[in-house]
């Protein structure tokens, strides 16, 4: 069976991607912060490994740990909402006004400049799979046609990461390797809250269809979880 790769598999949306894909008997490894307080991981078939994003030792460890295996899908999906402890809708440091320059670099530390850093050091290894795909969980709230106010950081971090794969999307050709980036959906999770849209089965059920047909013509790509194009 092919094996995937989930970044942020502990809870929310990665959870979902890591609890489906070993219900349909793939080989899932799961990475997180601290596995020790990741008890929900313990599926048959997911195998479980430590990764700070933000730290490139962390993620060279897991790669050397991982050199000898066959990954076909990459899904690069830990994110966060603020650089502080605010919430969708309700946070100052990224409000107008009250702009905090240190958690919003946080903020793209964690969901710009990691996700790439990850595609780095897990090229070499993902080029060997049969799949050749990077997913990448990006926000709609980066399209810069849709922009609107407030969440400044977080909105500028997924158009960065979503510009970012522009260019990637070229180097990774040589490299055969394809990257599509997905808005999942307003999803109930700790970041989606509880008066999301979708509940994650929901969400993770269309992407994972979705990601089932992806061609490599469509690498590069700004996808809606259930497939349909996002204006840039
Ligand atoms: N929910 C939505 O409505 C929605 C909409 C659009 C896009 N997204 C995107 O979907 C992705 C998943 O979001 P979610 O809703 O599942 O959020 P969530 O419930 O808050 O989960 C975020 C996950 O990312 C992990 N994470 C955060 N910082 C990390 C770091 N530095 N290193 C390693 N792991 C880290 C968290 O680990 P800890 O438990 O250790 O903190 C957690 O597993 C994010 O990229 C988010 O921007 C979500």
């Amino acid at each position: 069976m092919p094996t995937v790769l989930i970044t942020g598999a502990n809870r929310g949306l990665g959870y979902e991607f890591a609890k489906q894909y070993a219900g349909d008997k793939w080989n899932v490894i799961a990475c997180c912060r601290d596995p020790s307080k990741a008890d929900a991981l313990k599926i048959p078939g997911v195998q479980v490994e430590t990764l700070e994003m933000t730290n490139e030792s962390s993620l060279s460890a897991l790669a050397a740990k991982l050199i000898d295996a066959k990954i076909d899908l990459f899904i690069n999906n830990a994110g966060i909402y603020s650089g502080t402890d605010g919430t969708l809708g309700d946070d100052k440091s990224q409000t107008f006004g009250s702009i905090d320059p240190a958690a919003w670099a946080k903020v793209f530390k964690v969901n710009t400049i990691a996700p790439i850093m990850a595609i780095q050091a897990l090229a070499p290894i993902l080029k060997k799979g049969d799949g050749k795909k990077i997913v990448n969980i990006t926000s709609r709230m980066g399209s810069l046609t849709e922009m609107g106010a407030g969440s400044i950081a977080y909105r500028s971090s997924k158009a960065a990461l979503n510009g970012a794969m522009r260019v990637l999307m070229h180097d990774l050709k040589n490299e055969g390797l394809s990257v599509y980036n997905f808005h999942p959906g307003w999803v109930q999770t700790d970041m989606g809250g509880k008066n999301a849209q979708l509940t994650p089965e929901q969400s993770i059920t269309a992407m994972r269809k979705t990601i089932a047909n992806l061609k490599e013509s469509q690498s590069g790509s700004y996808l809606n979880y259930d497939g349909q194009p996002i204006a840039w």
